[in-house]
């Protein structure tokens, strides 16, 4: 597929507010303000490869993906594609709500330009990956999203794309169907399939997609191989984020005082966003209190991205309650040997009153940072135990 020099635009009317007597005044013309989500976009997507899309929310992703669908017309360029497409774009499109499962997917598969034979030979396994074979004659306006997205996806895949075009949706889903869906992924790509998939979970990225183009503000800021382009877009991510903002989490509590700021530093106190397992790192929480506040608590959790809490450390359980602070000050955290695995995790802050009754500063999201392959080489999970395998434990006794 040939993505050549496409921009799109799209029309925000301001008419809204008006009376009929000013658009009338106006000679019937709208007023709008014109805004251009894809700006000269070239890409090339190679056949039989995974193509990935990433960037921050409202950088133009899900218009690539219509306008490679054909859902939208680029205003300028063009976009040439070889083969079916099949494209699972936002929740639910594309499904009547009124009809059952079943009937969503004779009508889904037959725009698709499947035959009703071709169909009839197709149901089980369509609904069965989808798991919904108990609810298959329910009207879909009664699903849950998580079975949205299961019907939508099992079509997709099960009417034999020469094109998969996947946004954001699958994240909706649970693990196991996941897990099945990158199975599937698989099998499509060693059948020759070209996948492109728009994704934040930018692990799945790396391990899934050959190819990986990263979108700013509309523009290709760049294009290359999956774990280069990762690596850039999560560097450059979290310069930004370093600081402590008010965007990305939330943030709340009673003011005295605040952790202004979460730095990661390595064995060498070089801050960085990027460790590996079995690192030496440590937190360095920077406080700061507006009057003294009397035996205070110090907390931090982690959670990995896709929500699993990993643990919640505080200096309380630590037994380390400072009688008072004022002012600035800075706690740190250290960890001798990391045993989180591969994968993207945020950092939440909390100071609290050592009853655990006021909470004087919690940040959700504070600090977000990527842990990769490193001693042990393990992959599956979230942590390591740090355990030591014998293979040839009845001999060496
Ligand atoms: N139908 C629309 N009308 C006007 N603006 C839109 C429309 N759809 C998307 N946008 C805007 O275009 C930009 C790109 O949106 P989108 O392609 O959805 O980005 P992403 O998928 O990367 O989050 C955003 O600023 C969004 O607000
Ligand atoms: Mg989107």
């Amino acid at each position: 597929m040939v993505v050549d020099h496409v921009s799109k635009r799209y029309r925000l009317y301001h008419e809204r507010n008006d009376s009929i007597k000013v658009s009338i005044m106006r000679g019937g013309r709208a007023r709008y303000e014109e805004f251009w989500a894809l700006n000269d976009v070239s890409l090339d997507v190679t056949a039989g490869r995974t193509f990935g899309l990433i960037g921050e929310n409202g950088s133009g992703k899900s218009t690539l993906l219509k306008c490679m669908a054909r859902i939208l017309r680029p205003d300028m360029g063009r976009i040439d594609v070889e083969g079916k497409v099949s494209a699972l774009l936002e929740l639910g499109a594309g499904f009547h709500p009124e009809l059952s499962g079943r009937d969503n997917v004779y009508l889904n598969g037959s725009i698709l330009g499947l035959s009703k034979r071709e169909l009839d030979a197709k149901f089980d396994g369509i609904v069965e990956f989808a798991g919904l074979q108990r609810f298959i004659d329910t009207p879909v306006k009664n699903y849950s999203s998580g079975m949205y997205v299961r019907l939508g996806f099992s079509v997709a895949i099960n009417v034999d794309p020469d094109v998969l075009l996947v946004d954001e949706v699958l994240a909706v889903g649970d693990e196991q169907f996941q897990r099945r869906c990158n199975e599937k992924f698989a099998d499509l790509k060693s059948a020759g399939k070209t996948i492109v998939i728009v994704s934040h979970a930018l692990e799945s990225v790396r391990n899934l997609c050959d190819d990986v183009a990263w979108l700013d503000k509309g523009n290709i800021r760049e294009i290359g191989n999956a774990s280069t382009v990762v690596d850039n877009y999560v560097d450059e991510v979290h310069s930004e984020r370093s600081q402590v903002t008010e965007e990305g989490g939330t943030r709340w509590g009673s003011g005295e005082g605040a952790i202004e700021r979460v730095e990661l530093v390595d064995y060498k106190q070089t801050p960085t966003s990027r460790v590996r397992t079995g690192d030496k790192i440590t937190f360095r929480l920077h406080y700061n209190t507006q009057e003294p506040i009397p035996k205070p608590v110090f907390g931090m959790d982690l959670h990995r991205v896709d929500g699993i809490h990993v643990t919640g450390p505080n200096t309380r359980d630590a037994d380390q309650v400072p009688d008072k602070i004022d002012g600035r000050g800075l706690v740190e955290f250290t960890i001798d040997r990391l045993l989180l695995l591969p994968g993207t995790y945020d950092v939440t802050t909390s100071l609290f009153d050592v009853n655990g009754l006021k909470i004087i500063d919690h940040h959700t999201r504070a600090f977000r940072f990527d842990v990769e392959a490193g001693d042990p080489r393990e992959v599956a999970g979230v942590v390591s135990l740090g355990g030591r395998w014998d293979v040839d434990a009845l001999n060496g006794r």
